[in-house]
């Protein structure tokens, strides 16, 4: 496995590459969720790239950006075990020189739900993206459903800018108990830990509630009120939305895929998750 830093090493080391080359793009702190998509791009990809970069655009808060957890030792071993051909660990002076100024923006997308929580994300996410993209030049990307709307702005924008890469949506992997996989659950404490597992509860009593017929109004009832009845959790949204674009939907029994995004804090930190709803 060849670990290179600089743009110029990266774009020789593609080159040696073939072209079927599949592309998993992280911010490092790699968990059993990040592998899933790597051993997916393995199956699929004649050659794999990881990126690794915690990308200072996508954080609004610069404390988030200081305290995101580096654990590049551990993360290079298990991409080696995995059979990863390049990983690619810019610095930030690499990725934005001096002068830098041009954006990617999907305004419809990233304005809404996690972005208006969060002003500016996407904006970030999108703009890497598509660096990343130039760069690596894979025919296709592994992203995860775990960030729904993350998904949905990258196939935005490859299809608006005509972005020659095939992206590919892997499921949520989670904890035995339910638990969506994320970095940040390692920063709940013991109690909030176990309190998590609603989030996964509540997806599953929505998903029976949406095969029975249920409006999406009934669903965002019982799902607040079983997220609230967790007194160690703090719920800060619930959306039942159109799985395809995340438009809204009317208040009647769903008739297409829907998505149900939650968002709730545990002590400091911020969980989020989504199941699709089918009717
Ligand atoms: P990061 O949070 O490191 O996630 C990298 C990829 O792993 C994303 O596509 C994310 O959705 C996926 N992922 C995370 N947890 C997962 C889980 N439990 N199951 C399945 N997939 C999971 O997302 C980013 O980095 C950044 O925004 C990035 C795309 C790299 C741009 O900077």
């Amino acid at each position: 496995m060849k670990v290179v830093h600089t743009k110029s090493d990266l774009r020789a080391a593609r080159a040696l590459l073939p072209a079927n080359t599949g592309f998993v793009p992280t911010m490092g702190a790699l968990h059993a969720g990040h592998m899933a998509l790597v051993q997916a791009a393995r199956a699929a990809s004649d050659a794999v790239v990881v990126s690794i970069f915690v990308n200072p655009t996508q954080f609004g808060n610069p404390e988030d950006l200081a305290k995101y957890p580096d654990t590049l030792s551990e993360d290079l071993a298990q991409l080696e075990a995995a059979g990863v051909d390049l990983v690619f660990c810019p610095t930030a002076a690499q990725m934005y020189p001096e002068g830098a100024d041009t954006i990617v923006e999907t305004p419809k997308l990233a304005d809404m739900l996690m972005g208006a929580l969060r002003p500016g994300h996407f904006r970030g996410v999108a703009t890497v993206v598509t660096k990343l993209f130039n760069l690596v030049q894979p025919a296709r990307a592994w992203f995860g459903q775990k960030d729904y709307q993350q998904v949905l702005v990258i196939r935005q924008m490859v299809r608006d800018l005509e972005i020659p890469v095939e992206i590919v949506a892997h499921e949520t992997v989670r904890e035995p108990d339910g638990l969506a996989m994320s970095s940040r659950n390692l920063r709940l404490d013991a109690q909030d830990r176990a309190a998590s597992i609603v989030l996964s509860q509540a997806l599953n009593a929505a998903q029976t509630m949406a095969a029975q017929g249920a409006t999406p109004s009934q669903i965002v009832e019982k799902v607040s009120a079983q997220i609230t009845a967790e007194p160690r959790a703090t719920l800060q949204s619930v959306d039942i939305r159109a799985a395809a674009d995340l438009s809204e939907l009317p208040n009647v029994p769903l008739a297409s895929h829907a998505v149900l995004l939650l968002a709730a804090d545990f002590g400091p930190v911020l969980l989020i998750d989504n199941a699709i709803l089918t009717p």
